[in-house]
C-alpha cells in the first residue's frame, strides 16, 4: 500500500475539487470515489435493476460489469461516462444504490487497489472508516448546508442545468440523510480525521491548510 490522504465528508463540501488540487500538489493520483458509485448506479439502472431488488438481483446485475477510471475520465463498458454521471438523476442514484452491499463489496476492492502501485488522493464518505482506515492522512471535509446547497446551485446553473434554490437545498439534505444515517459505511468522521470547515474559507486556503497538516 503506497501513500494515501483519505477524504470524507457531505454532498457539496469542495471534497472534489480539493482533492484534485491538493492531489495536483503531492504528485499523487486523484481517487475520485462518487465517480465510481455513480457509474455503477448507472449501470444498474440502465439494466432496470432496483435499489430495491434483493442482494442475490443486485450481485447478478454487477455480474463482471467493466468500471475503469483513466486520469479524469471514467469508462462503463467502454462508454466514456465521465459527463453522464455528473447529473442530479445519477447522484440519486449513487446516493440510493450506495447503501446496498453487493455495491459496497464491489467497490470495494477495485478502491483498494488503486493505492498498491500509485500514491493517492482518496475522496468519498468512507476512506478513512472503512476502505483506507489507515491511511497515511485522514481529514474529514465539512460546511454548512446552506453554503453546500448554494455551492451545488452554482455549478448547476454552470452546467445549464434547471434548478432552483429551494430544490439544491433539499437535494443535499436528503442525500445527507440517505449518507449519514445508511447501516453499511455511513458517512461519519472517524475518531483520528482532522476536521476542516470549509464554509467561510476559500478552496485554495483549504488546500493549504490540508498541506500544512500532512505527516513529515
Ligand atoms: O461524492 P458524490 O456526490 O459523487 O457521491 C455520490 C453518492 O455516492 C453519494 O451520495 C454517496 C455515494 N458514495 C458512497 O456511498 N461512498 C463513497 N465512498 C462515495 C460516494
Amino acid at each position: 500500500m503506497k501513500r494515501v490522504v483519505a477524504i470524507d465528508g457531505p454532498s457539496g463540501a469542495g471534497k472534489s475539487t480539493i482533492s484534485r488540487m491538493l492531489a495536483d500538489r503531492l504528485g499523487f493520483q486523484f481517487l475520485d470515489t462518487g465517480a465510481l458509485y455513480r457509474a455503477l448506479g448507472m449501470y444498474l439502472d440502465r439494466k432496470g435493476i432496483s435499489h430495491l431488488d434483493s442482494d442475490e438481483v443486485l450481485s447478478s446485475g454487477i455480474g463482471d460489469v467493466k468500471i475503469e477510471l483513466s486520469g479524469e475520465k471514467i469508462f462503463l463498458e467502454g462508454q466514456d461516462v465521465s459527463g453522464l454521471i455528473r447529473t442530479p438523476a445519477a447522484g440519486h442514484l449513487a446516493s440510493v444504490f450506495s447503501a446496498r452491499r453487493p455495491v459496497r463489496e464491489y467497490l470495494f476492492s477495485l478502491q483498494r487497489n488503486a493505492a498498491i502501485k500509485d500514491d493517492i488522493v482518496a475522496e468519498g464518505r468512507d476512506m478513512t472508516t472503512v476502505v483506507f482506515p489507515d491511511a497515511w492522512a485522514k481529514f474529514f471535509l465539512d460546511a454548512s448546508v446552506e453554503e453546500r446547497a448554494r455551492r451545488r446551485y452554482q455549478q448547476l446553473l454552470e452546467k445549464g442545468m434547471n434548478i432552483t434554490m429551494d430544490q439544491a437545498l433539499s437535494d443535499i439534505r436528503d442525500r445527507d440523510q440517505r449518507d449519514s444515517n445508511r447501516d453499511i459505511a455511513p458517512l461519519k468522521k472517524a475518531e483520528d480525521s482532522i476536521l476542516i470547515d470549509s464554509t467561510d474559507i476559500s478552496i485554495s486556503e483549504v488546500v493549504e491548510e490540508m498541506l500544512k497538516k500532512l505527516p513529515a
